[in-house]
């Protein structure tokens, strides 16, 4: 085959040797604007697992590498005057330029023809070239050629950067947080030989602009960061090595993704690989990478269909479908790691102490989980937990070298109530009531949950009012009758438990008037047994849904009254805590919504008026629930539908109910239109308490898809959420705490004094098969 690499990058350069010490008859040649040996870039760090797959496609290179390479261990955090370090994170790094010589000798060594200084304009110059690889970086002209083609999606990110470096060595990945008065500079540096570190400053827009950086000269702009970095520069300069960039050098992340990467131009067959394809942050140092793995593959893909060019449609067809999958993968860890420092400013770094700020940056890619941590470095993970124990309340000596509890065990408090964990069994409608009332069944569910372990425990939806229920077998608090069963229940839990109870208080609306979900769910009920229903305009949910009557003034102040007496019974339950349903599509969220809130008085349009009625249902009920108890708010923060409420609204409303005197906003999303489209995944709702914790300064509880203790730690600890809800665990496994508590090696947790035998026996059964799969590995 004929084959063109146009651009000398990673991508086209590993390409070309991989496939020439293949099959040495190839013709291969490789075209780079720049001049031999020459090139523009610091440092870049590769993963343990790309250097094993080098070794195994070529020795010679891999081995040239290897010994350039810098490898490091620790990361190091300064922040606010601390200095924290931990272990175990293992990079490698390496100049690029180093790199770059060692693969470009290594061409020439195998026969790769190398043309450099030759800036191509077009695939169609090479029109004998059987192959074409567009290897030309993220501004591929060969790309923008066929844009209709490639479809790419190109996102300019908001922070700026600039690329420096320094003689100053670094013995850690370290990063440098500093606050100016127009935002916060963080600095990514990292040794990557034996005179230079790699140097990334990275900013807001806001801050770049406040600070004149973009007016500045490259060398104004430099002379700026070494001051403002002086402390960990200690004197070093630094320096620019994209001299041919104009301006004063600060560059936006493009995030790329292709919709195709190849195409038939008539003549040869062009495919993208590397930055031209696809781009990922360097926030978690991956580009090199991928442009790596996508020589192997495709290079792979040639040996398994053949190195014939009647193979190359098919060859390239399925590096495209193997690739594709690793890239979305890295890209969406690259994603959160970006956003992170995107916001890191006002939502973490303004707020957070030393230590859970660290936590905070290691995480925020969302891979490394705390058990993840612990396996890296135990001693830090320790130290991090005894900090938060403490923080929470617990007695633990400083400097204590014993395991205290992780985070979720820790209490929390908010008014007067305290929780045992962080832990919460979430709401979950039963549809097995009758008049509402609680029965044998609501006792031994919610009773069993109680005994399993959770600090606080819901108990479903509880509709205010008959006409307010989901389905004519929902629970109710509108009378002294179903109050008693309430109080039997709240009694039950306290005399047997350390658990509290809370009761989430809510209105159907327009949702109301359903069959249980096991008859099919959101479907209307028989005429007969149905009642008319409320909501903020007249859609029905589904097609088939019975037509709301928009709530006009008289309704409202019926509907007002109904969540106070149900309020006052709750009260009266003796219950620990209340939350305000007003999410999910029902009466409440439906105002939230401008999907289901089309109205043109002061109850539609703004934030300001679709939030009115439900701080008028809060307000009302907060002013008769006890001063010493608190309120939380459940709402969904995505409605995951274009024109639909973001987590952006969410964050306008959690600010309302907590300048209306809520305690908490329960984070969850969704169900407010059928046709929602949301993106599921482990704790897929945890960004957005993240977002109206750390943005709006409220207490939040993390819910949706948290199913395993290492999930809640995690999420605790990175203050990402106060408390975390599990709701379909809960069904799974009434005892879910107490068993995730012992998975974790957690003896301390108390079980019901009923049940200590059964303890005994699950803790040693679970060190036996642990001890088992050891021996085994
Ligand atoms: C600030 C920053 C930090 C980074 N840090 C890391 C890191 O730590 N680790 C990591 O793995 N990656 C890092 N990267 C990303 C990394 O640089 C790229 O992802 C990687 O180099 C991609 O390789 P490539 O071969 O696809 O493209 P490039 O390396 O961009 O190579 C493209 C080549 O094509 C040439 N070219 C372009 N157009 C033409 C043309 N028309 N004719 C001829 N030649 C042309 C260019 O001169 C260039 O040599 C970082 C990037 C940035 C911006
Ligand atoms: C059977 C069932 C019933 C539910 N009923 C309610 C409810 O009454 N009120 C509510 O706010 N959420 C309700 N939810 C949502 C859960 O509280 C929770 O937010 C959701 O299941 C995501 O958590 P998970 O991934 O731990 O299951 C219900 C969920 C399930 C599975």
């Amino acid at each position: 085959m004929r084959i063109v690499c146009i651009g000398g990058g990673p991508a086209g350069l590993y390409f070309a040797l991989l496939m020439k010490k293949n099959h040495p008859e190839h013709h291969i040649r490789v075209v780079e604007r720049n001049k031999p040996y020459d090139t523009f870039g610091w440092g870049v760090v590769f993963s343990d697992a790309t250097m094993e797959a080098m070794k195994v496609w070529d020795e010679t290179s891999a081995a040239e590498i290897q010994n350039a390479f810098n490898h490091w261990d620790d990361i190091e955090v300064l922040f606010k005057g601390t200095r924290q370090r931990t272990s175990g994170h293992g990079f490698v790094g390496i100049g690029r330029k180093k790199l770059l010589n060692i693969l470009q000798k290594r061409c020439e060594d195998l026969g790769v023809e190398l043309i450099f200084e030759t800036d191509v304009d077009a695939d169609t110059q090479y029109p004998d070239a059987d192959l074409i690889i567009a290897s030309d970086g993220l501004n591929s002209k060969i790309r923008h050629r066929y844009a209709d083609i490639f479809e790419p999606d190109m996102i300019v990110r908001p922070n700026r950067y600039i690329w420096l470096g320094t003689n100053k060595l670094f013995d850690a990945f370290t990063f440098d947080f500093r606050k100016t008065d127009h935002g916060w500079f963080q600095a990514h540096i990292y040794k990557f030989d034996d005179k230079t570190s790699t140097f990334i400053i990275e900013t807001t827009e806001e801050a770049y602009q406040a600070h004149g950086l973009d007016e500045m000269s490259q060398q104004d702009s430099i002379s700026f960061c070494e001051n403002l970095f002086s402390e960990v520069l200690e004197g070093a300069p630094l320096m620019t090595n994209a001299r041919h960039l104009r301006g004063s050098a600060w560059l936006n992340f493009n995030r790329l993704i292709c919709g195709k990467w190849s195409h038939y131009n008539g003549n040869s067959h062009v495919v993208l690989m590397g930055d031209a394809a696809h781009t990922a942050h360097f926030a978690i140092g991956s580009g090199t990478k991928l442009a790596i793995d996508d020589a192997i593959e495709l290079t792979n893909q040639f040996n398994l269909h053949g190195h014939d060019k009647s193979h190359i449609p098919a060859a390239l067809e399925t590096y495209e479908a193997i690739r594709r999958v690793d890239v979305a993968r890295i890209q969406n860890a690259a994603r959160n790691a970006m956003e992170w420092f995107e916001v890191v400013g006002r939502r973490y770094a303004d707020h957070f102490e030393p230590e859970q700020f660290m936590y905070s940056m290691l995480t925020r890619s969302q891979r490394i989980s705390h058990e993840n941590l612990r396996l890296r470095d135990k001693n830090w993970l320790q130290g991090y937990e005894n900090w938060f124990a403490k923080k929470s309340g617990l007695p633990v000596e400083s400097n204590s070298s014993t395991r205290h509890v992780p985070p979720m065990f820790t209490p929390y408090q908010l008014r007067g109530v305290t929780l045992a964990n962080r832990i919460v069994m979430s709401p979950m409608a039963m549809y097995s009531a009758t008049d509402g009332l609680i029965n044998d069944f609501h006792m031994v569910h919610l009773g069993s949950r109680a005994l399993g372990g959770a600090g606080l425990i819901f108990a479903e939806m509880t509709c205010v009012s008959p006409d307010a229920r989901i389905t004519p077998n929902c629970l109710g608090l509108w009378n002294e009758e179903q109050r008693d069963g309430w109080k039997r229940l709240v009694d039950f839990v306290h005399q047997n438990s350390d658990a509290k109870v809370a009761i989430q208080l809510g209105h159907a609306g327009r949702k109301g008037a359903t069959k249980p979900a096991w008859e099919g769910i959101d479907q209307p009920v028989d005429e007969a047994n149905g009642w008319p229903l409320i909501s903020a305009s007249a859609e029905p949910y589904l097609v088939n849904s019975q037509k709301p009557k928009p709530m006009m003034r008289d309704d409202m102040d019926r509907v007002i009254a109904d969540f106070v007496r149900a309020t006052e019974l709750a009260a009266s339950t003796g219950a620990d805590w209340l939350e305000l349903h007003a999410a999910h599509g029902y009466l409440l969220s439906s105002f939230l919504s401008p999907l289901t809130n089309q109205r043109e008085d002061e109850y539609g349009g703004s934030h300001v008026n679709r939030a009115r009625f439900p701080l008028e249902v809060f307000k009302a009920i907060r002013a008769v629930w006890p001063q010493d108890k608190p309120i939380s708010v459940r709402l969904s923060c995505h409605d995951w539908a274009e024109g639909g409420n973001t987590p952006d609204d969410a964050a306008i409303f959690a600010q309302m109910f907590k300048d209306a005197g809520a305690d908490l906003i329960d984070c969850s999303s969704g169900q407010v239109v059928k046709h929602e489209k949301p993106v599921y995944g482990r704790l897929f709702q945890t960004p957005f308490s993240d977002k109206i914790r750390n943005e709006v300064g409220i207490p939040t509880i993390a819910v949706g898809a948290i199913s395993e203790a290492d999930h809640a730690n995690s999420v605790i600890s990175a203050g990402r959420a106060d408390l975390c809800a599990v709701a379909r665990p809960h069904l799974a496994d009434p005892a879910w705490v107490l068993h995730e508590a012992a998975k974790i090696g957690l003896t301390s947790v108390p079980w019901p004094k009923q049940y200590y035998s059964g303890k005994t026996q699950y803790e040693t059964n679970l060190a036996r098969e642990a001890a088992a799969a050891a021996a085994l590995k």
